[in-house]
């Protein structure tokens, strides 16, 4: 079958990857894809956001299934698009989408339906959220309500920070429209955990854990960025969280989006956090994550084709999700500067000699082919992930091999998968 994969990350090369491994699929088709999908994929030049060229390209090579892998195109409903033309695509249809798409949707939804998250208010008026937080409880978190690229949270530790936040998000409109909402939420503690999931509408299963490290710099300080580095399975996410998120988040919030007439079919990511009182969903994502996909897809022993024409067809019950018995880990190599001003076009040396190494995967992030050379083209520029029997081993492994690859102004994190040393 043909296969068109939209997106251009590493999360996609992942998807690109476990695509090729199906024996179901003779051709993979990327919009718009990037250097490293092109080994893999037939990259064609359309946005994520063209839905009628995307539509229309489907229709012309006859792609069997479309998986999209980013939220702006889910939330815009480029899903309906493909099924209004009789196209098959996995993903969730733009009333589903909005689990991701508005945090106030989200907060309300578990609110209403006695999810564990923070407590919370919502606020359209930036008077009044200025006046609820002159006597709140700091730190407090600030979160716009539509998709700010992971960037509309702000964690004020007092209440001039909080205030300036409420001016960025809700009068300068640092993130646009996404910010004509907020939610103020009470800031919890805790471990992070990242749970992917597949879901049919009505199953859902879960895959193996992750965690993401979000911040710039080492020891968790600097800014947010799309993510650094992640490792899989959490070591914290024992059988005694997986019984309590089973029991009141999973099929909880697929039984509540079909309960309020938006079945969920796609991916669900439940941002978690292990707080004292248990676990608690921080956010949802409507998609895999980036770069969990990257240490998540390669230990999925799963047929990937099987699996998402399962939640399509709704007969995800009939299937189990199988993993391999061991460990990943991913650390992405960025441009120095990232994620405030990089410099980009720098030649990256070392890729063939992750050609047939069994176990290692160069994801690629921000890449571009020029002059028949693979250049350095964003601030994620690659997301090296390595397997390995346990977690220690597979972290020495992606560290290792992080040292196969050179481009001017190479950046990483040195302590992607510290906290494996305090499991
Ligand atoms: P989100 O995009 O909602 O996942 O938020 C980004 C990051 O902000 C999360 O991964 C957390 O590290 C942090 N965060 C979000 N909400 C809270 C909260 N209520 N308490 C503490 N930290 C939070
Ligand atoms: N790694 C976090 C995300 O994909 O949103």
């Amino acid at each position: 079958m043909k296969v068109l994969i939209v997106g251009s990350g590493g999360r996609e090369h992942a998807i690109a990857e476990a695509v090729s491994r199906s024996s179901r699929v003779d051709k993979i088709y990327c919009a718009p894809g990037n250097a490293g999908i092109g080994q893999l994929a037939e990259c064609v030049n359309i946005g994520a956001m063209e839905f009628d060229k995307l539509v229309d390209f489907a229709k012309e090579k006859e792609i069997d299934l479309t998986i999209v892998g980013m939220d702006d195109p889910l939330v815009g409903g480029v899903i309906d698009e493909f099924e209004k033309a009789g196209l098959r695509a996995f993903g969730p249809r733009k009333n589903a989408a909005i689990l991701e798409g508005s945090k106030a949707f989200s907060k309300d939804l578990m609110k209403k339906y006695n999810i564990p998250t923070a407590g919370y208010e919502t606020f359209t008026s930036a008077k009044e959220a200025k006046e609820y937080l002159e006597t709140a409880k700091y730190p407090i978190v600030l979160k716009a309500d539509g998709l700010a690229l992971g960037k509309g949270v702000l964690i004020c530790e007092t209440k001039d920070d909080a205030m300036e936040g409420v001016k960025e998000l809700m009068q300068d409109k640092k993130f646009g429209d996404a910010g004509n909402k907020i939610v103020v939420e009470e800031f919890m503690t805790g471990r992070e955990v990242s749970v992917l999931s597949f879901v049919d509408g009505k199953t859902i299963k879960i895959m193996t854990s992750a965690q993401d490290h979000k911040r710039a710099l080492d020891g968790d300080k600097g800014l947010n960025t799309g993510g650094m580095g992640t490792f899989s399975p959490s070591p914290f996410y024992t059988e005694e969280v997986d019984k309590f998120c089973k029991e009141n988040i999973f099929q909880k919030t697929v039984d509540a989006m079909a309960s309020e007439g938006r079945e969920f079919k796609g991916i669900i990511f439940f941002g978690l956090m292990l707080t004292e009182e248990g676990p608690k969903v921080l956010e949802y994502n409507a998609r895999f994550g980036d770069p969990e996909a990257q240490v998540v897809l390669p230990r999925m022993k799963n047929d990937i084709i099987d699996v998402v024409e399962a939640c399509v067809d709704g007969t995800l019950d009939k299937l189990e999700l199988e993993f391999e018995d061991n460990a990943a880990v991913c650390v992405v190599l960025a441009s120095e500067g990232y994620p405030v001003k990089y410099d980009k076009g720098f030649e990256i040396k070392g890729l063939e000699k992750f050609d047939n190494k069994e176990g290692y995967y160069v994801f690629h992030a921000g890449t571009a082919l020029k002059d028949g050379k693979i250049v350095t083209n964003g601030g994620r520029v690659l997301g090296v992930t390595a397997k390995g029997d346990d977690l220690k081993q597979a972290r020495a492994n992606a560290y290792e091999a992080t040292e196969l690859i050179e481009f001017e102004n190479k950046y990483k994190r040195n302590d992607i998968g510290k906290a494996i040393d305090e499991a």
